[in-house]
């Protein structure tokens, strides 16, 4: 893909490179920046309809899943929406459609496709759609990290739980160890069972969300936050001495979201103060002290549940990303919502799948073109997904429309 300055004059035009550094200098931060066939302008007044008319093309044949985070104009176009526990189960709901085009994120797109059917295909509108928190654990740091529980003599008392945030390699690692994936609808019955694994004494490394962590073993299961210790994957042995090991039931990976990093206790107590009798509910990725200071906490699928069944009236100040809810305040003009962090924007690699990349990914697969497919290696997808099923057959897993 190329930009050009269009100048006013008849000068050719004068390239601009997209890679200033030049290609191949950052393999990690050109992920997804090529963009094979022509992207249409955002720009283009016709996107709506074109999106339209190809969906309507491909009838059956294109199953489209949209994360709540995404755009409004990217959830018009989507046949189911939902949290990352409810996608990851209606991945598989469509069994007869060719394909999936997920609009999120990269890890959810992969663990989509290692439990969809081996004839279906699974498609991300653009590659470069990832998510900070997923990248903050490689499967090299987390092999090491294993190496040193087996040094300190825990990796036996041990039971990897992994965030669906998290990418099918380390899924695959929670696999073969006997492990499950948990999101943040069922963080607490996947800790709950993880720490029964191992009877007395046993322990869970959970991965890669340490807010994820601490909240639900602290808040939901009655922990105490010393029981808790964080593994730095930058430091020797985690930045953790072996009696610090022995000693913690939660080895938490030191992880964070990037968004809701920054809800802070001091928004929320400000929210507080300016409007009376507010209620606060925010995702349980935020920080400790924020999600301990909050009337309610959950996932973006209950948060949704929790706001519709409110009195009209109701004052909410949300902690979770701005396109949410943007849309909470569209759904439910008659509660008045606010958003919880005056600095905070949107999540930018949710925000990367808009129009142009969803009419462009329609309209090739039109043409019979498939572009972005998103293949999970064999080896990895088989361990992945014993870790995907053991969350899926934990009991009472539901998570509502
Ligand atoms: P949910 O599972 O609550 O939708 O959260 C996914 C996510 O990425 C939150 O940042
Ligand atoms: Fe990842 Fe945070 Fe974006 Fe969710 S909101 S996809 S955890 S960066």
């Amino acid at each position: 893909m190329s930009t050009s300055v269009t100048q006013s004059d008849s000068r050719p035009t004068t390239p601009l490179p997209l890679l200033v550094l030049g290609r191949g200098t950052e393999l990690h931060t050109e992920r997804g920046v090529e963009c094979p066939g022509e992207l249409p302008a955002p720009s283009d007044p016709g996107l709506v309809e074109r999106a339209r008319a190809a969906k309507a093309a491909l009838g059956d044949q294109v199953f489209v899943l949209g994360h709540h985070y995404q755009r409004d104009e990217v959830i018009e176009f989507a046949d189911v929406t939902g949290d990352s526990f409810k996608l990851a189960k209606d991945a598989a709901a469509r069994p007869q459609a060719p394909y999936i085009v997920f609009c999120g994120v990269h890890f959810m797109a992969e663990s989509a496709d290692i439990l969809t059917g081996d004839s279906q295909t699974v498609i991300l509108p653009d590659l470069a759609a990832g998510c900070s928190m997923a990248d903050m654990a490689a499967i090299r740091q987390v092999e090491e990290c294993w190496d040193d529980l087996v040094e300190a003599g825990v990796a036996d008392l041990t039971v990897p739980v992994t965030y669906m945030n998290s990418s099918a390699a380390i899924k695959a690692f929670t696999g073969r160890h006997g492990g499950t994936i948990c999101t943040s609808s069922n963080a607490k019955t996947a800790l709950t069972w993880a720490l029964e694994q191992k009877g007395p004494g046993g322990k869970v490394l959970f991965l890669p969300d340490q807010h994820l962590g601490r909240n639900t073993f602290v808040r939901d299961l009655g922990g105490s936050l010393d029981g808790c210790v964080v593994f730095d994957p930058h430091k020797p042995m985690g930045g953790l001495t072996r009696r610090q090991l022995q000693d913690a039931t939660m080895i938490l990976w030191r992880g964070h979201c990037s968004v809701h990093g920054r809800f802070s206790l001091a928004a929320l107590e400000q929210a507080r103060r300016e409007i009376p009798d507010v209620r606060v509910i925010v995702h349980p990725e935020c920080q400790y002290e924020v999600v301990e200071a909050a009337d309610e906490v959950g996932s973006t699928e209950k948060i949704i549940q929790t706001i519709a069944a409110a009195p009209d009236g109701t004052k909410w100040v949300v902690g979770t990303e701005l396109n949410l809810v943007r849309r909470l305040g569209t759904l439910f003009p008659r509660q008045q919502i606010s958003f919880l962090e005056k600095n905070v924007c949107y999540c930018s690699t949710m925000n990367r799948i808009d129009l142009p990349h969803l009419v462009w990914t329609l309209e090739s697969l039109v043409a019979g073109r498939v572009v972005n497919a998103i293949t999970v290696d064999d080896e990895v997808a088989r361990y992945a997904r014993v870790a995907l099923d053991q969350m899926l057959s934990l009991p009472g897993e539901t998570s509502k429309d």
